[in-house]
Protein backbone atom coordinates (compact mmCIF):
# COMPACT_ATOMS: atom_id res chain seq x y z
CA UNK A 1 0.00 0.00 0.00
CA UNK A 2 1.45 3.15 -0.50
CA UNK A 3 1.42 5.93 2.03
CA UNK A 4 0.03 9.63 1.02
CA UNK A 5 -1.45 10.98 3.94
CA UNK A 6 -0.29 12.41 7.50
CA UNK A 7 -2.37 9.51 9.86
CA UNK A 8 -1.02 6.52 7.44
CA UNK A 9 2.66 7.85 7.69
CA UNK A 10 2.57 8.37 11.97
CA UNK A 11 0.46 4.95 11.67
CA UNK A 12 3.36 3.28 9.81
CA UNK A 13 6.33 5.17 11.86
CA UNK A 14 4.91 4.03 14.91
CA UNK A 15 4.83 -0.06 12.96
CA UNK A 16 8.09 0.11 11.99
CA UNK A 17 9.37 2.04 15.26
CA UNK A 18 7.85 -0.94 17.33
CA UNK A 19 8.62 -3.77 15.37
CA UNK A 20 12.60 -2.05 16.11
CA UNK A 21 11.84 -1.29 19.54
CA UNK A 22 9.57 -4.31 20.94
CA UNK A 23 10.21 -2.92 24.74
CA UNK A 24 8.15 0.59 23.78
CA UNK A 25 5.27 -1.85 22.65
CA UNK A 26 4.96 -3.33 25.64
CA UNK A 27 5.59 -0.08 28.30
CA UNK A 28 2.80 1.14 25.83
CA UNK A 29 0.60 -1.68 26.72
CA UNK A 30 1.84 -1.01 30.66
CA UNK A 31 0.44 2.45 30.39
CA UNK A 32 -2.33 1.25 28.60
CA UNK A 33 -3.27 -1.41 31.07
CA UNK A 34 -3.25 1.30 34.15
CA UNK A 35 -6.22 3.20 32.15
CA UNK A 36 -3.86 5.61 30.96
CA UNK A 37 -3.88 7.04 27.71
CA UNK A 38 -0.80 7.09 25.56
CA UNK A 39 0.13 10.80 23.84
CA UNK A 40 2.88 11.07 21.79
CA UNK A 41 4.76 14.51 22.48
CA UNK A 42 7.33 13.97 19.98
CA UNK A 43 8.58 11.56 17.13
CA UNK A 44 12.31 11.85 16.38
CA UNK A 45 14.10 11.22 13.09
CA UNK A 46 17.52 11.37 12.05
CA UNK A 47 19.50 12.09 9.18
CA UNK A 48 22.68 14.05 7.82
CA UNK A 49 23.08 18.03 6.80
CA UNK A 50 23.61 16.72 3.33
CA UNK A 51 21.59 18.79 0.28
CA UNK A 52 20.10 15.60 -0.96
CA UNK A 53 18.74 14.31 2.50
CA UNK A 54 18.85 16.97 5.04
CA UNK A 55 16.29 18.45 7.68
CA UNK A 56 14.86 20.11 4.33
CA UNK A 57 14.20 16.68 2.27
CA UNK A 58 12.88 14.74 6.21
CA UNK A 59 9.84 17.41 6.65
CA UNK A 60 8.43 18.10 3.22
CA UNK A 61 5.47 15.39 4.22
CA UNK A 62 5.11 16.81 7.53
CA UNK A 63 5.07 20.62 5.59
CA UNK A 64 2.62 18.92 3.35
CA UNK A 65 0.26 17.76 5.72
CA UNK A 66 0.01 20.38 7.40
CA UNK A 67 3.01 20.99 10.21
CA UNK A 68 4.87 24.13 10.61
CA UNK A 69 8.44 24.75 11.57
CA UNK A 70 9.08 25.71 14.98
CA UNK A 71 12.92 26.44 16.33
CA UNK A 72 15.76 24.97 15.72
CA UNK A 73 18.78 23.88 18.38
CA UNK A 74 22.69 23.17 17.56
CA UNK A 75 23.88 20.62 19.89
CA UNK A 76 27.41 21.46 19.72
CA UNK A 77 29.23 18.35 21.64
CA UNK A 78 26.95 16.03 19.33
CA UNK A 79 27.71 17.90 16.38
CA UNK A 80 24.19 18.12 15.71
CA UNK A 81 21.73 20.63 13.48
CA UNK A 82 17.96 20.23 14.73
CA UNK A 83 14.30 21.35 13.79
CA UNK A 84 10.86 21.11 15.36
CA UNK A 85 8.27 21.16 13.66
CA UNK A 86 4.32 21.44 14.99
CA UNK A 87 0.69 20.82 13.93
CA UNK A 88 -2.04 23.28 14.76
CA UNK A 89 -3.66 20.21 15.99
CA UNK A 90 -1.90 20.19 19.54
CA UNK A 91 -2.84 16.49 19.71
CA UNK A 92 -0.51 15.42 16.79
CA UNK A 93 3.20 14.43 17.96
CA UNK A 94 5.61 17.34 17.27
CA UNK A 95 7.96 16.46 14.62
CA UNK A 96 11.84 17.24 15.67
CA UNK A 97 14.19 16.26 13.34
CA UNK A 98 18.40 16.22 13.48
CA UNK A 99 21.25 16.16 11.10
CA UNK A 100 24.51 14.83 11.72
CA UNK A 101 27.24 17.61 10.46
CA UNK A 102 29.57 16.47 8.79
CA UNK A 103 31.89 19.00 8.16
CA UNK A 104 32.92 18.64 11.59
CA UNK A 105 33.87 14.94 11.11
CA UNK A 106 37.29 13.62 9.10
CA UNK A 107 37.66 13.16 5.43
CA UNK A 108 37.03 9.37 5.80
CA UNK A 109 33.95 9.52 7.71
CA UNK A 110 32.85 12.34 5.22
CA UNK A 111 33.56 10.57 1.88
CA UNK A 112 31.61 7.18 3.38
CA UNK A 113 28.17 9.20 4.24
CA UNK A 114 28.42 10.73 0.81
CA UNK A 115 29.08 7.34 -0.35
CA UNK A 116 26.34 6.21 1.36
CA UNK A 117 23.74 8.93 -0.16
CA UNK A 118 24.60 8.65 -3.74
CA UNK A 119 23.50 5.19 -3.27
CA UNK A 120 19.61 6.88 -2.68
CA UNK A 121 17.62 6.94 -5.73
CA UNK A 122 15.54 10.21 -6.68
CA UNK A 123 12.37 8.15 -7.02
CA UNK A 124 13.07 7.23 -3.11
CA UNK A 125 13.43 10.76 -2.50
CA UNK A 126 10.12 11.74 -3.89
CA UNK A 127 7.84 8.64 -1.81
CA UNK A 128 5.36 10.74 0.76
CA UNK A 129 6.88 7.85 3.42
CA UNK A 130 10.62 8.40 2.60
CA UNK A 131 11.38 9.43 6.17
CA UNK A 132 9.75 5.83 7.25
CA UNK A 133 11.22 3.80 4.10
CA UNK A 134 14.09 2.54 5.94
CA UNK A 135 17.83 1.56 4.52
CA UNK A 136 18.05 3.24 1.20
CA UNK A 137 21.63 2.02 1.02
CA UNK A 138 23.99 -1.04 1.38
CA UNK A 139 26.50 -0.70 3.87
CA UNK A 140 28.76 -3.63 5.50
CA UNK A 141 29.20 -4.25 8.98
CA UNK A 142 33.08 -3.28 8.91
CA UNK A 143 31.86 0.36 7.39
CA UNK A 144 29.33 0.84 10.68
CA UNK A 145 32.13 -0.18 12.89
CA UNK A 146 34.57 2.35 10.86
CA UNK A 147 31.39 5.07 11.35
CA UNK A 148 30.91 4.22 14.86
CA UNK A 149 34.40 4.84 16.17
CA UNK A 150 33.80 8.32 14.69
CA UNK A 151 29.98 8.52 16.04
CA UNK A 152 27.75 6.54 17.16
CA UNK A 153 24.78 8.91 15.55
CA UNK A 154 26.27 8.31 11.88
CA UNK A 155 26.77 4.42 12.74
CA UNK A 156 23.03 4.21 13.44
CA UNK A 157 22.03 6.02 10.41
CA UNK A 158 24.02 3.96 8.68
CA UNK A 159 22.40 0.55 9.56
CA UNK A 160 19.15 1.46 10.51
CA UNK A 161 18.58 4.83 7.88
CA UNK A 162 15.25 6.53 7.41
CA UNK A 163 12.92 5.57 10.69
CA UNK A 164 11.79 7.00 13.89
CA UNK A 165 14.71 6.97 16.37
CA UNK A 166 12.13 7.52 19.12
CA UNK A 167 8.76 7.97 20.07
CA UNK A 168 8.32 10.39 23.39
CA UNK A 169 5.41 9.63 25.52
CA UNK A 170 3.56 12.71 27.24
CA UNK A 171 4.26 12.41 30.44
CA UNK A 172 1.70 15.01 31.75
CA UNK A 173 -1.36 12.81 29.89
CA UNK A 174 -0.48 9.89 32.14
CA UNK A 175 -3.01 10.89 34.73
CA UNK A 176 -2.19 7.64 37.04
CA UNK A 177 1.43 9.30 37.34
CA UNK A 178 2.45 11.93 39.71
CA UNK A 179 5.19 12.95 37.94
CA UNK A 180 8.14 11.74 35.50
CA UNK A 181 10.03 10.35 38.79
CA UNK A 182 6.92 8.09 38.88
CA UNK A 183 6.94 7.16 35.67
CA UNK A 184 10.53 6.34 35.67
CA UNK A 185 10.03 3.77 38.79
CA UNK A 186 7.54 2.13 37.10
CA UNK A 187 9.32 1.19 34.13
CA UNK A 188 12.32 0.19 36.36
CA UNK A 189 9.91 -1.86 38.36
CA UNK A 190 8.60 -3.81 35.14
CA UNK A 191 12.32 -4.31 34.15
CA UNK A 192 13.64 -2.00 31.85
CA UNK A 193 16.28 -0.11 31.90
CA UNK A 194 16.90 3.96 31.97
CA UNK A 195 19.61 6.21 30.56
CA UNK A 196 21.41 7.07 33.41
CA UNK A 197 24.11 9.13 31.90
CA UNK A 198 23.75 12.75 33.07
CA UNK A 199 21.06 11.19 35.64
CA UNK A 200 17.63 9.47 34.98
CA UNK A 201 15.94 12.83 34.63
CA UNK A 202 17.78 15.36 32.05
CA UNK A 203 16.45 18.96 32.37
CA UNK A 204 14.50 20.40 35.12
CA UNK A 205 11.25 22.62 36.14
CA UNK A 206 14.00 25.54 35.10
CA UNK A 207 14.06 25.15 31.49
CA UNK A 208 10.07 24.07 32.08
CA UNK A 209 11.37 20.58 29.99
CA UNK A 210 12.25 17.04 31.80
CA UNK A 211 12.65 13.92 29.75
CA UNK A 212 14.27 10.62 30.62
CA UNK A 213 14.39 7.54 28.36
CA UNK A 214 14.94 3.87 28.27
CA UNK A 215 18.76 2.38 26.87
CA UNK A 216 17.71 1.41 23.40
CA UNK A 217 16.48 -2.01 22.66
CA UNK A 218 18.94 -4.20 19.74
CA UNK A 219 17.76 -5.74 16.60
CA UNK A 220 19.70 -7.89 14.32
CA UNK A 221 20.32 -5.78 10.79
CA UNK A 222 20.94 -7.31 7.72
CA UNK A 223 24.21 -6.05 6.31
CA UNK A 224 26.09 -6.54 3.35
CA UNK A 225 28.11 -9.14 4.44
CA UNK A 226 25.77 -10.76 6.90
CA UNK A 227 23.57 -10.03 10.17
CA UNK A 228 24.74 -8.30 13.41
CA UNK A 229 23.24 -7.45 16.68
CA UNK A 230 23.16 -3.32 16.82
CA UNK A 231 21.62 -0.65 19.18
CA UNK A 232 17.96 0.45 17.89
CA UNK A 233 15.60 2.65 19.19
CA UNK A 234 14.79 3.77 22.90
CA UNK A 235 11.66 4.93 24.13
CA UNK A 236 11.15 8.31 25.70
CA UNK A 237 9.44 10.62 27.81
CA UNK A 238 8.61 13.70 28.30
CA UNK A 239 7.33 15.94 31.39
CA UNK A 240 6.43 20.21 30.53
CA UNK A 241 5.57 23.19 32.22
CA UNK A 242 4.76 26.10 32.45
CA UNK A 243 6.65 29.09 31.53
CA UNK A 244 5.81 32.68 33.54
CA UNK A 245 3.60 33.43 30.62
CA UNK A 246 1.08 30.37 31.79
CA UNK A 247 1.65 28.33 28.61
CA UNK A 248 3.10 24.58 28.34
CA UNK A 249 6.64 25.12 27.51
CA UNK A 250 6.98 23.70 23.76
CA UNK A 251 10.77 23.51 22.94
CA UNK A 252 13.41 21.37 23.28
CA UNK A 253 16.59 21.85 25.29
CA UNK A 254 19.35 21.51 24.08
CA UNK A 255 21.91 20.66 26.79
CA UNK A 256 19.86 17.97 28.10
CA UNK A 257 19.23 16.11 24.60
CA UNK A 258 23.13 16.55 24.20
CA UNK A 259 22.36 12.96 27.16
CA UNK A 260 19.61 11.66 25.32
CA UNK A 261 20.87 10.94 22.06
CA UNK A 262 23.30 8.93 24.14
CA UNK A 263 20.79 6.12 24.88
CA UNK A 264 21.53 4.61 21.27
CA UNK A 265 24.88 4.29 22.09
CA UNK A 266 26.66 0.65 22.17
CA UNK A 267 28.80 1.19 24.85
CA UNK A 268 25.62 1.78 26.89
CA UNK A 269 24.45 -1.63 26.75
NI1 LIG B 1 13.31 13.28 22.03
Amino acid sequence: MSITTLPDLLDKMWKDYTSMNPQALKIYNLFIERGDRVVNDHIALRTFNHAKVGIDALSRSFLQGGYEYQQDYHFTEKKLYAKHFQHPDEHMPKIFISELKLEEFDDELQSIVNELIEQVPESALQQYDFCSNGRPWQVDFNTYEKLRAKSEYAAWMSAHGYRPNHFTVFVNELNSFADIRDVNAFIKQNGFKLNDSGGEVKGSKDVYLEQSSTLADSVEVDFSDGKHIVPSCYYEFAQRYPTPEGQLYQGFVAKSADKIFESTDKGQK
